[in-house]
């Protein structure tokens, strides 16, 4: 006996199993440990994480699409890290301002999940609120606030979101980078930027940083049992913060000026945190 809402959640559910078949038969990996998500300005932040397994185009695969957003890739890749753990790297996220839908925002998320990933990994470029923070620094997400007014649960679905980005996996990564800082990510739907009151108000209400990404995706990795590990980079100051006017070729310029960084940095903590034996040595 199936009734609406039932109905409602089992199309998508049934998608990202779907996605995840068909990524076990291209690239003949059947389960794997780990994903991560890069957004802007990570885009190659991937190359350290181990070895690479497989590759396969976005694209080709069930809820997948190629990426709309400069700087992103399409690709969907696999690595061996050192500790023999399998990761799922998705090189492009769906926006919700790209207009596809709040499922297909999750959906890379729900398929890490359907392929048994137990960590989810988020990565974004977000624009700091405060000058305690500079384009450059990477930060660790320690909580955020949805502002999209969106959730990608329907259905009286009650998940508890406390330890969203999970205190241990916290407390791992800043054991292997201790200068991380971190902040609390404040997602808008955009695609505009903030203005210069918004920006006041987001610092207000307790927000570090802003972008279009993340928080939906880590509410949904946690109601699919995952755990959540996310970081930003800071690409810019908010909107009345620095003496210039945003643009995304900046997020870009940002991302390519932290590359070296932003690699070793993701792979120390992906290592750590997906270590079968952390905790145990
Ligand atoms: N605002 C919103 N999203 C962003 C920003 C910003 O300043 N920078 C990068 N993504």
């Amino acid at each position: 006996m199936t009734n609406d809402t039932t109905a409602a959640r089992e199309h998508p559910l049934a998608h990202a199993l779907h996605a995840a078949d068909e990524i076990r038969q291209m690239t003949g990996v059947t389960t794997i440990d780990a994903s991560v998500t890069l957004g802007s300005g990570w885009k190659s932040a991937d190359q350290h994480l181990g070895e690479l397994v497989s590759e396969i185009d976005a694209a080709t695969v069930t809820g997948f699409r190629r990426a709309a957003v400069l700087g992103h890739s399409g690709a969907l890749r696999i690595y061996r890290t050192p500790h023999g753990t399998h990761v799922l790297v998705i090189g492009a996220r769906t926006h919700l301002y790209e207009g596809h839908g709040i499922d297909a925002v999750v959906h890379g998320v729900r398929t890490a999940a359907q392929l048994g990933a137990k960590t989810m990994f988020l990565t974004n470029g977000a624009g700091a609120v405060t000058t305690r923070l500079s384009p450059g620094q990477p930060l660790l997400i320690a909580d955020h606030l949805n502002l999209t007014a969106r959730s990608p649960l329907v259905g009286a679905d009650f998940v508890d979101l406390t330890d969203l980005y999970t205190s241990r996996l916290r407390d791992i990564a800043r054991s292997v980078a201790p200068d991380l800082q971190e902040g609390v990510y404040a997602q808008l739907p955009g695609p505009h930027y903030e203005t210069p009151a918004e920006v006041r108000m987001l610092a207000s209400l307790g927000a570090d940083v802003v972008g279009m990404s993340t928080t939906l995706e880590a509410i949904a990795a946690r109601h699919s049992g995952m755990d959540v590990c996310a970081l930003s980079l800071v690409t810019n100051l908010g909107a009345g913060l620095q003496g210039t006017i945003l643009n995304h070729e900046e997020v870009l310029e940002a991302g390519r000026a932290a590359e070296a960084t932003l690699g070793p940095l993701l792979a120390r903590v992906v290592a750590a945190a997906t270590n079968p034996t952390e905790g145990t040595d």
